[in-house]
């Protein structure tokens, strides 16, 4: 798609009204002090997508707490990835019900991924009656819209269209904190990998016009920002399809000139898109963390083939190889997923094998759980719940004993660590080093926010250090 004047795509100028009527709406129907309660599951796009909420929310001036049952706005942003957190979301709108008896006031909304697919909006439609607002994850500027109309006497509000329009920039954020941050680059996903909802509810690819990132990874400099996440389902393909002429790798060069002490981060890479220029920009810019998160799901090629992610495991494991030339001390996560439809107790025996030839850093893994309207949830699942547990729990011990040894080969050198938290004790801090592993160390807290030299003095079950003068 073409994403072209992008000025036009501004926060709409009906939305900020509609946030100052608020301000007064909601003191007249909650008091001095309204109070709002973000319930954020799932991933780091959803998080991203809180702060906006929250930017707005506090400008109609809502106090946050992290206490539903005390709230007057409850929001529930919602994860649909697996069926598990959808289950919890159930569990914790149902408990609303009570606080509304006490409270009829309250107002509760859930969006998100769950909530865009239509299956689970018809189900609260139907057997959740006090849910007042139900709206789609391409509709988050219009959250003060639905908000006045529903607090303003209107019905409940389900609002859920998907149509890939231009990006709605400068939506107000509050961001949750002060050293790292988000900062999304793309939204949507064109992959379709059989098992994944993600290209369902949240729509086509769409990449945010690099001017404005730009403009907002300085300012995130500006304020302090040490560590800053570029997001996309599959940052590589950043740009494609655009009227603007600059490719993913081209963007982490142009952040890299940004003036500032701090580190870029990115994810999620798909391996068929990630290439060697990617990997030159990660070498040549001194800011880009050496940690590259490339998820591979199966290790066999059959599955790969099943999961529709075009690459095998012998491209994979060369592109592995392209960046431990490039960059000898990268540290390299993944995803995996064990017991996708199908799958043989052999295929992931070859899983087992490229985890213990990569050797990464660490891993997210992942029991298949089968999501409705996927291609996958319809194939042939002849293996039980308790084998895949079985499979899952080898998997687990493979990566941690790998784990262990990777953490051990640490003692004795140094790392840049960014101080970014207050250890579990005075006198304690803690950070994470370029390839994102977590350190503690000895030092004072008004040290939070420095990037410290540390030497790795042992490790039992988490790396320790000490300042390196
Ligand atoms: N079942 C299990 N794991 C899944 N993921 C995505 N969809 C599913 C599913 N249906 C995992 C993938 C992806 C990560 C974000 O979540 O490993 O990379
Ligand atoms: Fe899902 Fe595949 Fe897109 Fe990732 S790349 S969001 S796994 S469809």
């Amino acid at each position: 798609m073409q994403i072209s004047n992008f000025e036009k795509y501004v926060f709409p100028p009906e939305q900020m009204a509609y946030i100052k009527q608020l301000k007064s709406l909601t003191r007249r129907i909650y008091g001095d002090n309204p109070k709002a309660c973000v319930v954020t599951y799932g991933c780091q796009q959803n998080v991203s997508d809180s702060e906006h909420y929250k930017g707005m929310l506090s400008l109609m001036g809502f106090e946050f707490i992290n206490e539903p049952s005390q709230a007057d706005f409850i929001l529930y942003n919602t994860c649909a990835v697996r069926g598990h957190a959808e289950d919890r979301v159930y569990g914790n709108i149902g408990v609303v019900k009570n606080y509304k008896r006490k409270r009829e006031n309250i107002i509760l909304a859930v969006c998100g991924c769950m909530a865009q697919q239509s299956h689970v909006a018809e189900r609260i439609r139907k057997s959740y009656p006090y849910v007042d607002i139900v709206f789609g994850t391409q509709l988050q500027h219009r959250l003060p819209e639905f908000l006045y109309k529903r607090l303003s006497g209107g019905g409940r509000i389900f609002e859920l269209s998907l149509e890939n329009k231009e990006i709605v920039e400068d939506i107000p954020i509050s961001r949750d904190g002060e050293l790292k941050g988000w900062l999304p680059i793309m939204y949507g996903c064109n992959n379709f990998c059989t098992y994944c909802i993600v290209p369902y509810v949240r729509g086509r690819e769409r990449s945010r016009h690099p001017v404005k990132i730009l403009a907002e990874a300085r300012e995130m400099v500006k304020a302090g920002f040490k560590d800053i996440t570029l997001l996309g389902q599959n940052v590589n393909s950043y740009g494609k399809g655009c009227d603007f002429n600059m490719d993913f790798a081209d963007l982490i060069r142009e952040i890299n000139n940004i003036e500032g002490d701090f580190r870029i981060r990115f994810m999620t890479s798909h391996p068929k898109d990630c290439t060697l220029k990617l990997l030159d920009a990660m070498r040549d810019c001194e800011k880009v963390a050496h940690h590259l998160h490339l998820p591979f799901q199966s290790g066999s090629d059959r599955i790969l083939k099943q999961m529709n992610r075009h690459y095998d495991r012998k491209t994979y494991l060369e592109l592995i190889e392209a960046a431990r030339e490039r960059i000898p001390d990268i540290s390299i996560t993944s995803d995996i997923i064990v017991g996708f439809p199908g799958e043989t107790y052999d295929d992931f025996k070859e899983t087992l094998s490229l985890v213990e030839k990569v050797r990464f850093s660490s891993l997210f893994t992942f029991i298949y759980s089968p999501r409705e309207g996927t291609p996958a949830s319809v194939m042939d699942d002849p293996i039980s719940r308790e084998e895949k547990g079985k499979w899952f729990n080898e998997l687990l011990a493979l990566q941690d004993k790998i784990a262990k040894e990777n953490s051990k080969s640490f003692i004795g050198k140094t790392f840049r660590v960014l101080c970014d938290d207050y250890g579990k004790a005075p006198g304690i801090m803690s950070g994470h080093t370029s390839g994102n592993c977590s350190v503690e160390f000895e030092a004072d807290k008004n040290m939070l926010g420095e990037f410290l030299d540390i030497e790795i003095t042992d490790y039992t079950n988490m790396l320790s250090g000490k300042i390196v003068k």
